[in-house]
Parts: structure tokens; C-alpha cells; sequence
């Protein structure tokens, strides 16, 4: 028998990535657990551990916003791993009022796109390697409201209401930036997917406790939330998809705005963004 697959989770300690990996290691995967927190990662592993006999997990630190971070962390992956099937980008924040990364990156920016963009890059060589491979991004259906402002990225003028606006373009960087790469990426072997996991009661945009608790009634758990990521990244009736916006575990193109289907807009967002990375 071969080696186990490998999959990567980023943002593996919470929410929605949790129970991806937790999917993961269930279907057999060995799973690295991609975290900025090495007590909530180690808490996550053995959460998973725990619940999934003879699951395989490890744990790779890394900040996302910190584009370093990113580097240093993917070089430890190609290091431990010798093949890579599974990539999921599930790493996520809202926050309400701009701030900037050390590195001087507006946060939502760095740690939405440009992390798990520059993340991709330096793993795809492995990707290619261990084809196929399948890339799964988290989207989000807030991408509707999002417009993208090429012109002023990182968001110097401000962040719209609550926040709330920001992340939606950040999201729709995520659904152009796939279809991008699934571009680049044709006859290589490696897919590019999105996903909109639903509206999912996790610790995204932390609401405060009682306004949590009763919008928390309406959202699904994050085991149903992880169903669409998982599809995505496993399900055998999706090994050729690429490119393609998934919600409710299946393809869902039609419900993508214009400018998420728009492909020069995504060329134009990914020679920009090429600019913000820091060479290596
Ligand atoms: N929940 C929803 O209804 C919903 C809907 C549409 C899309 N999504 C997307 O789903 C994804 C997962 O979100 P979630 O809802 O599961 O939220 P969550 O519970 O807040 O999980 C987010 C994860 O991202 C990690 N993270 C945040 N900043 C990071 C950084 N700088 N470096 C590394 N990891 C970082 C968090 O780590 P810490 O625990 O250390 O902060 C956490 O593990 C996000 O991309 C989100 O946009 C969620």
C-alpha cells in the first residue's frame, strides 16, 4: 500500500476547520493542522485524536497575515511531507476597523488573501508532484456585496460598515483568485475550488455573547458547515471540477455575482497582488 494522502487545513483549531480536519482524518488523510496558536492547535489535535480512532495529525504554526510566517511555514511542510493531495485555505477573520500586520498589510487583506495565496504558491510545486491534488478556498455568498477595489487594495480608505464590507471583497478576492488558479493551473493535475460553507455558528466576527446566541439559532453546526469543504476536496464525482464556486456540497455557479465570473477582473487581481508579496 502507498503512503496515506496528506491534507493541509489552515485555520484548523475552530469553527469550520476543525471539522474539515477532523473529516479529513476521518476519511483517512494524514492531516496537518495549519494554526497560529500552538496551545489551541494542540488542543484541536487532540480533539481530533481523540475522536477519530487512529487519525494521523500534526501541527504546523503559522500566521497567515505575516507573509514570513507563510514562507517559513511552508518550508517546514515540504520538509515533513513528501506528498500533498489535499489543501484547504480555510482560514478566515472579520474584524470591524482597519489595522495593519507587522509587515504593514491591511489585516483582512494579508491573512483573506494574500496568506493563503502566497501559501499556495509555495506548496504547489508539491501539489504538482503528488497529483492529483485538489486546492479548496473558503469563499463566502457575502461576495455578492463585494466590490473590489484594485486601485487601493489594502483598503486605506476604510473599511464600510461594521466591517462587514471589507470582508465581503476579501471574499470575492477568494472566489477570482480560484478562478485564476484553476487557469494557471489547467492539465497540471491540481484543481482550484471555492466553497460557501452556509452560515455556520463558529467564532467568525465574534459577536457579542446574547446577539451570538440568538443569531446562533438560525446558523448550522460546524460539522453540517464543513460538508461543502469536504465535498470539495474528496468527493470522487468532483475530481476533475476546477475553477467552480461550490455551496450545499455541490456546484454552484448561478449563485456567483458578475463580477465573481468576471476573468480579467481575477488576471488583473492576481498581477496586483503579486506586487504585495515580498520576494522570498
Ligand atoms: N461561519 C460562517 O458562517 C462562514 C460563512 C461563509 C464563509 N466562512 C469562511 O469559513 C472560514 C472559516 O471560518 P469559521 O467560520 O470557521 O471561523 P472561526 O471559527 O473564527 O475560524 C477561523 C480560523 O482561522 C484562523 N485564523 C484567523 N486568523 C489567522 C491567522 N492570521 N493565521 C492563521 N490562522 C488564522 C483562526 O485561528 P484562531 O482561533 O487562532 O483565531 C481559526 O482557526 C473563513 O474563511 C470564513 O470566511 C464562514
Amino acid at each position: 500500500m502507498g503512503d496515506p494522502k496528506t491534507a493541509i487545513v489552515t485555520g484548523a483549531n475552530s469553527g469550520i476547520g476543525l471539522e474539515t480536519a477532523r473529516g479529513l482524518a476521518r476519511r483517512g488523510y494524514r492531516t496537518v493542522l495549519v494554526c497560529r496558536s500552538a496551545e489551541r492547535a494542540a488542543a484541536a489535535k487532540a480533539d481530533i485524536d481523540g475522536s477519530v480512532p487512529g487519525a494521523d495529525t500534526s501541527i504546523v504554526l503559522c500566521d497567515l497575515g505575516l507573509q514570513a510566517d507563510v514562507r517559513r511555514a511552508a518550508a517546514e511542510i515540504v520538509e515533513r511531507v513528501d506528498r500533498l493531495d489535499v489543501l484547504v485555505n480555510n482560514a478566515g477573520i472579520t474584524i470591524r476597523v482597519p489595522e495593519q500586520t507587522s509587515e504593514g498589510h491591511d489585516v483582512m487583506l494579508a491573512v483573506n488573501h494574500l496568506g493563503p495565496l502566497l501559501l499556495t504558491e509555495l506548496l504547489r510545486p508539491l501539489l504538482e508532484r503528488s497529483g492529483p491534488a485538489r486546492v479548496v478556498n473558503l469563499a463566502s455568498d457575502a461576495h455578492r456585496i463585494g466590490r473590489l477595489r484594485l486601485d487601493d487594495l489594502e483598503a486605506t480608505r476604510g473599511y464600510g460598515l461594521l466591517g462587514f464590507p471589507r470582508y465581503a471583497e476579501t471574499k470575492l478576492m477568494n472566489i477570482l483568485t480560484t478562478r485564476e488558479q484553476a487557469r494557471r493551473w489547467a492539465g497540471t493535475g491540481v484543481t482550484a475550488n471555492c466553497v460557501h460553507p452556509g452560515g455556520v455558528r463558529t467564532n467568525l466576527g465574534a459577536p457579542p455573547p446574547v446577539v451570538g446566541r440568538l443569531v446562533g439559532l438560525f446558523l448550522k453546526s460546524p460539522e453540517v458547515g464543513a460538508r461543502t469543504s469536504l465535498a470539495a476536496a474528496t468527493d470522487p464525482a468532483y475530481a476533475d471540477v476546477t475553477g467552480t464556486y461550490f455551496a450545499k456540497s455541490k456546484p454552484a455557479d448561478d449563485k456567483l455575482s458578475r463580477l465573481a465570473t468576471d476573468d480579467d477582473l481575477a488576471a488583473r487581481l492576481w498581477a496586483a497582488s503579486e506586487e504585495l508579496l515580498a520576494p522570498g
